[in-house]
């Protein structure tokens, strides 16, 4: 009974999420997850790749590739690159009340890599990245275009909390951003959404602000990159979701496609 209750609670939930981000129809059909449109009328569902706005230039034109950090063949797999993180006291971070470092999660075969900022209290205290309030939304938005935590892979550009949760300072992506890059170079996703400035900034190598920058799509290595508010931010302005979400359809009819 009360795991139903519970069930019930996540249900509504998620369709309550699905209608902010504008999906209004739903199925029990797993085929509705790829169909495109009913009857004439516009059904928002998970995205197609012609949903795109193939006459807008500016969602569809590819930056140029940024070249990726060339030593970082040696890697052997994730354990291997955490190990050498080991109890990492590369930057200030760990002098300033970091509870344990936070690597990342998920597949490490993911076709798909969320890459945000850096690790707040939860996230601290857990070990895990996203699992605090921005986190549970991350999971409804990965949700959201039909897969799962489990299915992709999940980091951050920093892997200390700093202090009261301030912007990472330069010295510190400075010491921490190589392992992201030998993440990335590691899973070999086809697709990075970068979450927020921070991470499209670090990936792509620009002072870009965040709105100036979505809406394209990028390279970063073999990676196309999407990059995207954050959801901590999308908490803030809840009316940003609906770019959000035409962001997260790109990044879904980029593996798909
Ligand atoms: N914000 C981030 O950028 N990363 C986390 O892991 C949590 C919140």
């Amino acid at each position: 009974m009360g795991r139903n209750v519970n069930s019930r609670d996540q249900l509504a939930e998620h369709l309550k999420f699905l209608t902010e981000l504008g999906i209004d129809g739903l199925s029990r059909d797993r085929g509705w997850r790829t169909s495109g449109r009913e009857s004439g009328r516009e059904s928002r569902t998970v995205p197609q790749a012609s949903e795109l706005p193939a006459s807008d230039p500016a969602s569809l034109a590819v930056a140029p590739a940024i070249p990726s950090p060339s030593s970082l063949a040696n890697d052997v797999d994730l354990p291997s690159i955490r190990a050498d993180l080991g109890d990492c006291t590369r930057c200030k971070l760990h002098t300033l009340g970091r509870r344990q470092i936070v690597f990342g999660v998920g597949n490490p075969h993911a076709d798909l890599m969320f890459v945000g900022e850096a690790p707040g209290r939860d996230e601290d205290a857990q070990g895990i990245p996203f699992v605090g309030r921005a986190g549970q939304l991350l999971t409804k938005m990965i949700e959201a275009i039909g897969l799962t935590r489990d299915e992709v892979y999940i980091a951050n550009v920093i892997k200390c909390r700093p202090p009261e949760n301030r912007n990472p300072e330069p010295d510190e992506v400075a010491a921490c951003e190589p392992f992201l890059f030998r993440q990335v170079e590691m899973i070999h996703p086809k697709v990075i959404v970068a979450l927020g400035a921070f991470a499209a900034q670090t990936l792509l190598k620009t002072q870009d602000s965040i709105s100036r920058l979505r809406g394209r799509i990028y390279t970063y290595s073999s990676a196309q990159v999407i990059p995207t508010f954050h959801p901590a931010y999308l908490l803030r302005s809840p009316d940003r979701k609906r770019d959000a979400w035409e962001d997260l359809k790109k990044a879904k009819s980029l593996l798909d496609g």
